[in-house]
């Protein structure tokens, strides 16, 4: 892919610091913006600065008509074809949230997750099993990354009112299978949601298609803005649930002792929103869309098995998830034998501008579980070069012999 006219539309791959430029492997933390939603949320500051629906004047309805020209562009992103599903939040940790609060669990309900959840798939589980009495199962997973899935077809029985699980893994990119999960929960009559924070930047998502019942991500990992997300739900579902959040916008009318809630999404987008955010994350679709799910696999394939292949031949260095890159999306995960993750991180930085991330990446239980104190991951996306790949190469060949 010669990726070097998407590469003119991001400002920050134009800065230098030091006189270098910047190497961005940190995108499973977060994306860079292309100029097309910057200006997309600037446009909304400068041109239309107003509230959604509330006033009768042209501002509201400039604003009205582009967050609902977001909505209808995100449905049909997902391929589903009811806007009034795509539920906007603050990000995937909301979406989880929203349904661990809004669902309506009972005392002895089971949630399946797996062994290696980020903590926004694993708290507010963990959270609803002390208010409520659910209990949550851990289902394994396997050294390629992916679940046990004779495992998880045993531990599926008529307790089990969710299963919740990340679909592309930010530990080691891999993407579980979705179709084969979702067909075994609703055969057991279980719910599936799927927390999609580093599948929706990557692949197209037909969630018609796959049948899912819930679905979270979030704007930052596909361009978008900070601080915006979606909660995609099944109309019938969000019908019965309750709001968790509740105040203005969320109902037709109250009373001194009572209200009516508004039909979904209203009643679950309490008090007035990001509404620069909402018109980002259209632009960032469309930006998606103009790249394309193909040529964006392809340049990751190209520099992960790069970047992982050359990697995994030094001493010291160990991958985590596949040995094939092909599996591991974007996602280059690792540990440094004797080596602190941190310091590893830093030097890079220091040294030539590199930003990756170093930690447990909010998989604590994970590493815990293992004893391993944490890693180096380097997460690539398709503005990333080849000639990026040699430039981390060649910096972390010199940091080996001094950690
Ligand atoms: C797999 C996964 N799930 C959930 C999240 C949480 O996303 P957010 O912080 O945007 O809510 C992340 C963030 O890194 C993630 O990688």
């Amino acid at each position: 892919m010669n990726n070097q006219s998407f590469r003119d539309d991001f400002p920050v791959l134009q800065e230098e610091r030091k006189g270098k430029p910047i190497v961005y492997f940190d995108n499973a933390c977060q994306t860079l913006r292309p100029a097309s939603v910057i200006a997309a949320v600037d446009g909304y500051y400068l041109h239309s600065s107003a509230c959604v629906g509330r006033s009768n004047h042209k501002l509201a309805e400039e604003v009205t008509r582009d967050c609902d020209d977001s909505r209808s562009r995100l449905a049909k992103f997902l391929h589903v074809s009811k806007k009034e599903e795509i539920i906007f939040t603050r990000n995937t940790t909301e979406g989880i949230n929203l349904v661990a609060r809004s669902f309506d669990f009972k005392k002895g309900d089971v949630v399946l997750i797996s062994d290696k959840e980020h903590n926004s798939n694993l708290i507010p589980w963990q959270m609803t099993a002390k208010r409520v009495g659910i209990e949550v199962g851990i289902i394994p997973t396997v050294s390629d990354g992916l679940l046990d899935l004779d495992e998880y077809r045993k531990m599926l029985n008529p307790r089990v009112k969710l299963v919740s699980l990340g679909m592309t893994s930010n530990l080691d990119g891999v993407t579980i299978s979705v179709r084969e999960i979702i067909q075994a929960a609703h055969k057991n009559g279980s719910l599936v949601l799927l927390d999609a924070a580093q599948s929706v930047p990557h692949m197209s998502i037909d969630a018609r298609q796959l049948d899912v019942d819930f679905l979270a991500f979030s704007g930052h990992k596909m361009m978008g803005p900070s601080g915006i997300g979606v909660l995609y739900g099944k109309y019938p579902l969000l019908e019965k649930m309750e709001p968790f959040l509740v105040g203005g916008e969320t109902v037709a009318y109250s009373t001194y002792s009572d209200c009516h809630f508004l039909p979904p999404p209203e009643k679950f987008e309490a008090g007035l929103q990001n509404y620069a955010g909402i018109i980002g994350l259209g632009a960032a679709v469309d930006y998606l869309q103009k790249v394309g799910f193909d040529a964006i696999r392809k340049q990751e394939q190209l520099l992960n098995s790069a970047l992982g292949s050359r990697l995994a031949e030094m001493p010291r260095v160990k991958i985590f998830g596949p040995v094939d890159a092909a599996l591991r999306g974007g996602i280059v995960n690792f540990t440094v034998e004797k080596a602190d993750h941190h310091q590893v991180a830093i030097m890079l930085d220091q040294v030539a501008n590199i930003a990756v991330r170093s930690g447990q990446h909010c998989v604590h239980s994970w590493f815990n579980s293992r004893g391993i104190a944490g890693s180096v991951r380097a997460s690539l996306y398709f503005y990333n070069t080849l000639a990026e790949v040699d430039i981390f190469l060649e910096t972390f060949q010199k940091i080996l012999k001094v950690v």
